[in-house]
């Protein structure tokens, strides 16, 4: 199997996703995306079952990824924090020159995303007490998608080797979320794209201290190499939860920005 810029050799290996990152016992057990089988299937529903919501619920996340995605025949990306690898997956199915990197730091998120996509296995996730009952999904095999196990905040990639590193829902979730940004400079080739999308709902004090209000994101990015080349606020998504309609609106802001060369 090809990993084509992943940096080789991954540590260990999982059910043939590389291991980049060894978690120890007491981060498994603090993070709440491998506890939890629920999140995984709430992910699973929202990303990988438009037909129960009447169409893909982040069609617009995708548009604006789409929107602001380099069209160039050869495309080295990587999402980071790609959960079930949905928007992943669409770069990977709409070029197959492209080389797309599925990376999270849930096991559990990358295992259902890798069966389904990868593996071409078909899941029946358990979604009877939203309503849903256990719907059919028939998995794909995309040859250009892989998925790894990493930090976000600790690529493995090498420097200056992708076109574009999209996030999206990550960056409130990180415990200083600004820590991220030199990493994804790191990896991005000069002129590279840095895409970020995020209601900006952080988890800690002090994320809300570091990043609200959000002009200290561009503040941040201005006096760091980055070139703005968009920036949205609100990009408003409903994430469904259940069959009668109830869900979450979320306010995001979305930017582009380019390494300057
Ligand atoms: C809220 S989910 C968002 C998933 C997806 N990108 C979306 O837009 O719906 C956050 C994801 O980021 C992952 N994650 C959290 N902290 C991370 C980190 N430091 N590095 C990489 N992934 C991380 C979680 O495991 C989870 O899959």
């Amino acid at each position: 199997m090809a990993f084509g810029h992943l940096l080789p050799p991954p540590p260990a290996r999982r059910r043939g996703i590389p291991l980049y990152y060894d978690k120890s016992e007491n981060e498994v057990r603090a993070d709440v995306y491998e506890r939890y089988d629920e999140l995984v299937t709430r992910q699973t529903a929202l990303h990988l079952a438009d037909h129960l919501h009447g169409g893909y619920p982040f069609q617009p996340l995708l548009n604006y990824v789409l929107q602001h995605l380099p069209l160039t025949t050869q495309l080295a990306v990587a999402d980071v924090g790609c959960s079930v690898g949905r928007l992943a997956a669409e770069l990977a199915q709409r070029n197959a020159a492209w080389d797309v990197y599925g990376v999270d730091l849930s096991y559990q998120m990358l295992r259902q995303g890798n069966d389904y996509w990868v593996r071409g296995e078909n899941l029946r996730p358990n979604l009877i007490r939203y309503g849903w009952s256990t719907p059919d999904l028939a998995g794909q095999k995309l040859a250009n998608l892989h998925f790894a196990l990493a930090k976000g905040e600790q690529l493995p990639f090498a420097d200056a080797s992708l076109d574009v590193v999209l996030n999206t829902f990550l960056i409130d979730r990180l415990a200083v979320p600004f820590s991220a940004f030199q990493e994804w400079a790191r990896v991005l080739k000069p002129g590279g794209t840095l895409l970020t999308v995020s209601p900006l709902n952080f988890l800690q004090p002090a994320g809300w201290r570091q990043a609200h209000p959000p002009v200290k994101i561009l503040e941040h990015l201005k006096d760091r190499n980055w070139e703005l080349r968009d920036w949205t606020d609100p990009l408003t998504l409903f994430e469904p939860m259940d069959v009668r309609g109830n869900g979450v609106n979320w306010q995001c802001v979305a930017f582009a920005v380019r390494k300057k060369g």
